[in-house]
């Protein structure tokens, strides 16, 4: 099996044209995260198809093109209507009910949405049918406002190295907030805390998440 890519959390590799094996290098199961995404397709939202279901494994679509995090790479200029599209996911998104099995994370006194709760530009892959949100490991029923404070938290710490890539995510950020209505603000320092307990964060990401969790104000 040829390998493709691999993320924080997971190894993908390609099985044909039209199918990519994910698996967990640790963890799992996919059984929930698998159900989220049949369900989502259901409504209309863009994610990967799923073939199969096994264990750590899951048998999907195969997406043809970058994510969003290379064409950010590739063509910088896009910076702000890039970051537009990512708010109108989160926005599409939010527009969905949570079905009653979905677990709650951030929970609202009987409101809660679909949250994918890691929709940074990495887990959105811009095909020929339009952007597609991946990962959906971390998802949960609850407030949007935690969805859109988790990616705010994400860009806004990301360790990336240049004062270019960090004028730019002040940029894809202002871009997310004109694309959704959501404020992000009351769940950004309980959106910070959680962060902190992602196995994957260099100490430069968890001493911003620190600060911010203190609370230390916005994430730009
Ligand atoms: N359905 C897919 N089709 C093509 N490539 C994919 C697909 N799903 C994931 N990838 C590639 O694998 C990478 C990691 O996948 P992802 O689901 O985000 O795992 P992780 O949890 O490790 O971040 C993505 O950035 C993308 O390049
Ligand atoms: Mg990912």
């Amino acid at each position: 099996m040829e390998l493709i890519a691999r993320g924080r959390d997971a190894d993908v590799y390609a099985l044909d044209e039209s199918r990519v094996l994910r698996r967990y290098r640790r963890g799992g199961p996919t059984g929930l995260e698998s159900r989220l995404m049949t369900h989502l397709a259901a409504c209309g939202y863009p994610v990967p198809r799923v073939y199969e279901v096994t264990g750590t494994d899951m048998v999907l679509e195969r997406l043809a093109g970058p994510t969003m995090m290379d064409a950010l790479a590739r063509r910088p200029w896009q910076v702000g209507s890039l970051g537009r599209e990512l708010g109108r996911l989160h926005e599409r998104l939010h527009a969905l009910p949570a079905p009653e099995w979905l677990p709650k994370r951030f929970g609202t006194v009987g409101d809660d949405r679909v949250l994918h709760l890691d929709l940074h530009p990495g887990n959105v892959m811009l095909t020929g049918r339009g952007p597609v949100v991946i990962d959906w490991c971390n998802a949960g029923a609850g407030d949007p406002a935690a969805d859109v404070a988790m990616t705010m938290v994400t860009v806004g710490g990301a360790d990336v190295p240049g004062l270019a890539a960090r004028l730019g995510r002040g940029l894809l950020l202002r871009g997310l907030r004109g694309g959704c209505r959501t404020d992000p603000a009351a769940r950004l320092r309980e959106v910070a805390e959680a962060k902190l307990g992602d196995p994957n964060l260099t100490p430069t990401e968890a001493a911003w998440l620190r600060r911010h969790a203190a609370g230390g104000g916005e994430g730009a």
